[in-house]
């Protein structure tokens, strides 16, 4: 349950040329990256990107093609028992038991992790309280919803405070209330100094959480940095528009093509297109009123503000973040775009 004393004085976790494919594809390129002890790294990318694959491949699921994989300085696929002894993963549902109310289920691995029973006791009730599920608490878990069971499910894989924690996109589809609590409980597990793996589709919870952030796509990492060094990568602020009528976003988006850096980025539900204009601010203020009333669109309301990681993902990947559809029917142009875009993000700040 507690951390063991370390004995390797590297990061808690070190990837070294990792690859992996499966069959013709190539899921890891040659990764590298480090995640300093007690610290959190966001681990981002679009669908596909390898997330869960080098997640797979720490918590010894999936061996590397080549490459080397440490955790607490403990090669994954030479000693993997080792290793497990130091992790969490959440999604193991198979720690569940389904006839066991949830306080039972979190206080039998509370015991299994030799907490003592007023400490198991204390950490269900902390946990229960944490995931909302105090009300349902003394049901059994196979009466509880897809969510419920979700949480309790996270809620397991907290009992213990393992050395190194890695959580594959852990507040999807969970709650707004539910997420804050998992907010709340990772963050008391990185004081208590456990390294935090987290990937998210959610860029607010990586800015949120991550003291570093490591981009993937194909396989590669594309950039690497803290939050605030990504968005100083913009060069600038980002000039935002919404739009009274939503039919006329596409045509936003031309206009706005011509007077940002880059590709603009269109939300169609909020009806928000928005793009970076580097330092030109109040200039492309001006020149945007003027292009969208000499087009006739007419807007709700046109700022500026500082980049936000969205944004940073927008300009590295080529599309914004949780767009599923998006990366099966995007055209072969956008693609080209992409590459050119990544081609010239690469140099700086590679790898950690
Ligand atoms: N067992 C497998 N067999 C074949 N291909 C696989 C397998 N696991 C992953 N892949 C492929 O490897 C690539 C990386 O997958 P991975 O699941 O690591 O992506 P991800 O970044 O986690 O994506 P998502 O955001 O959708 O979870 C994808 O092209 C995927 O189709
Ligand atoms: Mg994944």
């Amino acid at each position: 349950m507690t951390i063991s004393p370390p004995t390797w004085n590297g990061p808690s976790i070190v990837v070294e040329g990792v690859t992996k494919s499966f069959g013709d594809v190539h899921a890891l390129c040659g990764i590298d990256l480090a995640v300093e002890r007690g610290t959190v790294l966001g681990l981002l990318g679009p669908n596909g990107a390898g997330k869960t694959t080098v997640v797979k491949i720490l918590t010894t699921l999936l061996p590397p093609d080549s490459g080397r994989a440490l955790v607490e300085g403990i090669d994954v696929v030479a000693s993997p028992g080792a290793v497990r002894e130091m992790i969490g993963l959440a999604g193991q549902s198979a720690a569940i038991q389904e006839e066991l109310t949830g306080r039972e289920n979190l206080e039998i691995l509370g015991r299994l992790y030799h907490l003592g029973r007023t400490r198991a006791r204390r950490r269900a009730e902390e946990l229960l309280e944490s995931f909302d599920l105090t009300v349902s608490a003394d049901r059994p878990a196979k009466t509880y919803s897809g969510g419920m069971q979700r949480r309790l499910d996270l809620a397991a894989s907290l009992v213990a405070q393992p050395a190194v924690l890695f959580l594959d996109e852990p507040t999807t589809g969970l709650d707004p209330r539910s997420r804050i609590g998992m907010w709340a409980v990772i963050r008391d597990l990185v004081s208590g100094g456990t390294t935090l793996m987290l990937t998210t589709q959610y860029l607010d919870e990586a800015d949120e959480l991550a003291d570093e952030i490591v981009v993937i796509d194909h396989g590669l990492v594309i950039a690497a940095g803290t939050a605030e060094t990504l968005k100083d990568r913009i060069g600038g602020d980002v000039l935002e528009l919404v739009i009274t009528d939503r039919a006329r976003l596409a045509d936003a988006a031309r206009v706005m093509s011509g007077i940002g850096d880059a590709e603009p980025a269109v939300d169609g539900e909020a009806g928000q297109v928005s793009v970076p204009v580097g330092p030109r601010g109040s200039r492309a203020v001006i020149q945007a009123v003027r292009a969208l009333d000499a087009a006739g669109i007419e807007t709700e309301g046109l700022a500026i503000r500082r980049p936000s990681l969205d944004d940073v993902f927008l300009m590295l990947t080529g599309h914004a973040a949780e767009s599923d559809a998006d990366s099966d029917t995007r055209s072969g142009s956008r693609r080209r775009r992409r590459r050119e875009r990544r081609a010239r993000s690469v140099p700086e700040g590679t790898t950690s």
